[in-house]
Formats: structure tokens, C-alpha cells, sequence
């Protein structure tokens, strides 16, 4: 069966990547979202009869209403949702922005919520999907100067596992996807940076200062990340619930949550203490 899948964020990095292992494949439709139209030019050089580009800025609900109604007009159905579009952000926690950190859960969380609620009633109509969330290494583990961005990721990953315990006997799966720093344009172009100015916090000046470096040291590789999303999705019937990717999402988040699973075992009387 030739599903349909609708990916924003299609302008640069995992968007981009994913979006040219969907397109490139025979049985697979493309519903590629962007904020502008020319960053899709890439797409021309795929069979245009299988793919829809459309405006998506995340953060504008008559966009996501024309871009889901135009996938669904074009191919009859969405099967696999990946919201993808995304931002960083890297500051302290007392030295950031906050209208800065406002937009960034505008796209990060609420972007995201409002596509999925866009495209559930088609999945529960057909009575099958699967939406792909781009969570963050980030959302198992956290690491100084990136609280609030961890914050966005957090609130990715508790709605998308109570959403899964809500959608699943409806025949949709929930995947998150946890990659490690990967070299896209998310550490340069898509992130603010605050240099600390606070005394207290001037170790961190350098790694803030120098973060955009990132673009071309990170150890993962964008291409093999779209990969491992599309093998997952595709030749999977039951698909993970989560999928650190990397070195550091493994590790780190490995580490992060036995070491949380012993603190909360190490106090077991006084949790059970509490209630009559
Ligand atoms: N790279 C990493 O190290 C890493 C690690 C873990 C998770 N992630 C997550 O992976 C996702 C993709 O990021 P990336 O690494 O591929 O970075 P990227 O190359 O900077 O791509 C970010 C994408 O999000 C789009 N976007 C930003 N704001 C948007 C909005 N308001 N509406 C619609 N699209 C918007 C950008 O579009 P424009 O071109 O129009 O700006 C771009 O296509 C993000 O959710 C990010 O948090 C990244």
C-alpha cells in the first residue's frame, strides 16, 4: 500500500534529509512543509507526481489547516506524521530570554500539538498512523545553558506518551525520536545563543560562545539519522515508542534514568508514607 507521509520543517537538516529518503522511494508519497516555498527546489529532481509541497510555518494555524487539508486532497491520507520543525536555544536558565523561550515552545511544543491535532481526525478515520515526534536526547538527559530547550523536549515527550495511551487502540502509533547533536543548521541559524554576562556563570561563556562549531563537529550524521526514522516507520509493525540515537542519547540517557530509578527506590518509605 503507498502510504503518505507529511514532514515539516523540510527546509534544512532531519526535514530535508527524511524528506529525500520518502521522496526517493517508489510506494511513498511526500507532503514536504516548509516556511518557504523555494527551499524545496531540491524536490524537483523526484517523480512530482508523488510529492505535494506546502507552506507550514508551525506556529500559524491557517497553514496548518491548508497544508493538512491539501495532503489529504492530493493523497486521500496521512499515514505517517513527522514533526520535525524545530528550534534550540542555549543560555542559563536566569540569563535567558523569555520571549525568546515563549517562541520556542510556540514551535517546539504547541507547533507541534497543533499539527497533530490537524491530522488526528484523518488517522482516526482510516483508523491507522503513525506520528513521529522529533524529541532530543536532550528529553532523557540535560546539561547546563540548556534548560529551557531541554524544557521544550521534556513537554514533547510527556504529551506524546500520554497521547500514545490514548490513541493506540485507535490503531495510531507514537514514536519519539531522541537523536544526539547531529551536524545540522539547529546549533548555527536555528538557535539564539546568550552569552552569560553574570560573573557566576562565566564558565559557561566559552561552549555558548563557540556552539555554532557544532554545525560541522557534531558525531551525528543527518542522512543516516532520516534513515534509521524511515526503516523504523516503515518496516516495523509495532514502531519503538522511543529512539535515542547516538552515542550521548544512549549513554547519557541510560545514565540519567538509572540514576533516577535508584533515587526514587532510595526513598521508597517516605514516598509510600503519604498516603492514608
Ligand atoms: N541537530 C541536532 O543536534 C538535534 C538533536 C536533537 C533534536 N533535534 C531536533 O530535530 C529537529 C530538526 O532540527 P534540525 O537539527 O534538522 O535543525 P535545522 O536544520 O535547523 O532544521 C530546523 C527546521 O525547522 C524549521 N522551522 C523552524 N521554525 C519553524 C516554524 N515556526 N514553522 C515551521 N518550520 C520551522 C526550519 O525551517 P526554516 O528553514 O524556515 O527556518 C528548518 O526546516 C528539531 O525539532 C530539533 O530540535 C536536533
Amino acid at each position: 500500500m503507498t502510504k503518505t507521509w507529511l514532514i515539516t520543517g523540510t527546509s534544512s537538516g532531519f526535514g530535508k534529509e527524511l524528506a529525500q529518503v520518502v521522496a526517493s522511494k517508489k510506494d511513498t508519497n511526500l507532503v514536504a512543509a516548509a516556511r518557504k516555498m523555494s527551499d524545496l527546489d531540491y524536490l524537483d529532481q523526484y517523480d512530482s507526481s508523488r510529492i505535494e509541497k506546502v507552506i507550514i510555518d508551525v506556529t500559524d494555524q491557517s497553514e496548518i489547516k491548508a497544508g493538512v487539508s491539501t495532503a489529504k486532497e492530493k493523497f486521500g491520507t496521512i499515514d505517517v506524521l513527522v514533526n520535525n520543525a524545530g528550534l534550540g536555544y542555549f543560555s542559563t536558565i536566569e540569563e535567558s530570554n523569555m520571549d525568546q523561550v515563549r517562541y520556542m515552545f510556540e514551535v517546539n511544543v504547541f507547533g507541534l500539538a497543533n499539527m497533530t491535532k490537524a491530522v488526528l481526525p484523518i488517522m482516526r478515520a482510516q483508523k491507522s498512523g503513525v506520528i513521529v515526534n522529533l524529541s532530543s536526547a536532550l528529553a532523557l538527559t540535560t546539561l547546563p545553558t540548556m534548560g529551557f530547550y531541554s524544557a521544550t523536549k521534556y513537554a514533547v515527550e510527556g504529551y506524546s506518551d500520554t497521547l500514545r495511551q490514548e490513541v493506540t487502540d485507535l490503531g495510531i502509533q507514537v514514536m519519539n525520536v531522541e537523536p544526539s547533536g547531529a551536524r545540522t543548521d539547529w546549533s548555527g541559524r536555528s538557535s539564539n545563543k546568550v552569552v552569560p554576562k553574570i560573573s557566576d556563570y562565566q564558565q559557561f561563556g566559552d561552549s555558548i560562545s563557540h556552539v555554532s562549531d557544532s554545525v560541522t563537529s557534531s558525531p551525528g550524521d543527518p542522512q543516516k539519522i532520516a534513515e534509521v526514522i524511515y526503516n523504523q516507520v516503515e518496516n516495523n509493525e509495532v514502531i519503538p515508542k522511543h529512539l535515542p540515537l547516538g552515542q550521548f542519547a544512549y549513554e547519557g540517557g541510560l545514565n540519567n534514568l538509572e540514576n533516577l530509578v535508584s533515587e526514587i527506590k532510595s526513598r521508597q518509605d517516605i514516598s509510600l508514607s503519604t498516603d492514608d
